[in-house]
């Protein structure tokens, strides 16, 4: 038992989440006391799935883990964390190709937030090709994408896709 408790993020876009961030966020959520899903609206990306349907996948896949919840952010992610007294940040390394972009991130977020830690955590070796926009684009041209991510994400873009032909 920690002396303290230990809140953490972890942020995304999420669009959507896939076993690969599943994967990352079961293991945060036995690292941590509480662990928040810090949903991105990230209006720059354009998401595909807007933030509320992001943020309600999000919580239907994580339902499981009892000491996870799902919340939404807009603007810095240093701000949000002192929002909901987070400490720890919570990023997924895939491959030696995320390090330098992720320690660069990490080092701005501690320039404006010193008390708050990033903690990076080795995503599995089976996903480490796996992102959001490759099971968009899987998905876009009619290709297998289901075991990438969970049924309810593949539920998901069927109902967005018949609603985009009706
Ligand atoms: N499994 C599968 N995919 C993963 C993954 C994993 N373990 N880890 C990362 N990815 C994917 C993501 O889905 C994303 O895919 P996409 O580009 O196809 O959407 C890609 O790898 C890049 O990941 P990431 O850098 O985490 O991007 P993101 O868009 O998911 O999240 C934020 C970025 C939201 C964390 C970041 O933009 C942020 O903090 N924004 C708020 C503003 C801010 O404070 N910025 C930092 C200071 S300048």
């Amino acid at each position: 038992m920690a002396l303290i408790q230990v809140t953490a993020i972890y942020p995304g876009t999420f669009d959507p989440m896939t076993v690969g961030h599943v994967d990352v966020a079961q293991r945060a959520s036995k690292m941590f006391d509480d662990l928040i899903i810090g949903v991105a609206a990230n209006p720059n990306k354009r998401p595909y799935f807007s933030l509320d349907e992001r943020v309600a996948m999000a919580r239907e896949i994580l339902s499981d883990l009892p000491n996870v919840t799902v919340q939404p952010f807009d603007g810095l992610l240093v701000e949000f964390a002192a929002e909901v007294d987070a400490n720890v940040i919570v990023r997924g390394l895939r491959a030696i190709s995320d390090f330098e972009y992720e320690v660069q991130i990490a080092a701005v977020n501690r320039h404006l937030a010193a008390s708050i830690e990033t903690v990076f955590i080795a995503a599995s070796q089976d996903y480490t090709f796996l992102s959001s926009s490759i099971v968009r684009e899987i998905e876009s041209h009619g290709g297998e994408y289901a075991e990438f991510v969970h049924p309810l994400v593949v539920d998901a873009f069927s109902l967005k896709r018949q609603a985009e032909s009706s």
